[in-house]
């Protein structure tokens, strides 16, 4: 195949993003318009408020991408976009502009799913990935572990029974009352905290389990928080927040490096928005080069949502020939594994 040069498109959430990407690699254009501080004050992401906010932005963001890129239509070779999981009046927004865009301009288009894209962050960001390679995936909406055999070729090896890692920094950063999205919230009061203040469990699962839970953690610091309220303790937040914040880590740090050794790979991955958490970057690192496995994890803007990543993954499902057609709908809970 020539050079792909491909415009993606990302609206899964709470962010109005599209990227022009050459060839997996080369970021010609890269525009992200954040919804956070609109959903702040609701605490929270408010869907249809997401969906409007999509629609108001979507053809400004793709303007200022062709923009920055100096290109136009003509010189795209695909239109890619996230079509799930994600919030199903955001996720139509993308997917009904790119398949309008891929119809006008008669091009491909590739649907790409959301938590795919952000394995590709990783390739994005590096050239010398080597496979077989064990990724973790810890986001707003998903916990995976998955084994990776080459592009495009995945063995799932665990996910979350219940909340999601990031879902549960968010929801433990609001019973402090440190707004949202709490994980960044989290992190910065942990660094003033000692991790070791508040004893709070490790769900480890049956042995050999490469699966997590959260919620027994998450109803453990609320208990602790009840019961200071109860008797009157004055609560030290950023004690609550190291060990919460060490309680999460521990287990997804070791329930890495396990599958990394049980599938003998030199290489390990680190993915979506909890992955932007200097602790656990720190953590895994350690412990990666004490047994000589490379470990790679993206920058932290393409950790969090963005269309780059986006456009790397639709990259390599181009070169496998795997295009959506027009049809192509929004799957809200599109599963991966
Ligand atoms: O990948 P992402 O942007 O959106 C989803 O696909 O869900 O992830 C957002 C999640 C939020 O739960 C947010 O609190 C968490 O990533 N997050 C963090 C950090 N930065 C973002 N969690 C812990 N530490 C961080 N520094
Ligand atoms: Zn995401």
């Amino acid at each position: 195949m020539q050079n792909t040069i491909i415009m993606s498109i990302e609206t899964s959430c709470d962010e109005t993003a599209v990227a022009i990407i050459k060839n997996g690699q080369e970021i010609l254009a890269d525009v992200v318009a954040s919804q956070i501080a609109t959903h702040q004050k609701f605490g929270g992401v408010v869907p249809e408020v997401a969906s409007r906010k999509h629609l108001e932005l979507i053809n400004v963001v793709i303007d200022q991408a062709l923009r920055e890129s100096g290109l136009n239509f003509r010189d795209l070779t695909h239109y890619a976009v996230t079509y799930g999981p994600g919030l199903v009046g955001a996720l139509l927004v993308g997917v009904s502009t790119a398949k309008a865009l891929a119809f006008a301009a008669e091009k491909p288009l590739i649907g790409v799913n959301h938590i795919e894209g952000h394995v590709y962050a990783n390739f994005l960001t590096n050239n010398d990935i080597q496979f077989p390679l064990v990724c973790l995936i810890v986001s707003g909406g998903h916990t995976n572990l998955v084994k990776i055999l080459d592009h495009g070729q995945y063995e799932f090896l665990g996910a979350t029974r219940d909340d999601a890692a990031g879902e549960a920094f968010d929801k433990i950063a609001r019973a402090l009352g440190l707004g949202y999205p709490g994980g960044p919230q989290i992190e910065k009061l942990a660094r003033e905290g000692d991790p070791q203040a508040v004893e709070l469990p490790r769900a480890w699962l049956e042995e050999g389990s490469f699966d997590f839970s959260f919620s027994g953690l998450k109803s453990a610091v609320l208990n602790y928080l009840n019961q200071c309220h109860m008797k009157n303790i004055a609560v030290n937040k950023a004690d609550v927040a190291a060990s919460f914040q060490e309680a999460v880590l521990d287990v997804l740090v070791e329930k890495t490096m396990l599958a990394a050794q049980e599938s003998q790979v030199k290489t390990v991955l680190l993915a979506g928005g909890v992955a932007a958490n200097s602790f656990l970057r720190d953590k895994l690192k350690r412990r990666t080069q004490e047994v000589g496995i490379k470990l790679y994890y993206p920058p932290i803007k393409y950790c969090t949502d963005n269309a780059a990543m986006i456009g790397a993954a639709a990259h390599y499902k181009a070169l496998r020939g795997e295009y959506a057609d027009l049809d192509l709908n929004a799957v809200p809970n599109l599963k991966f594994g």
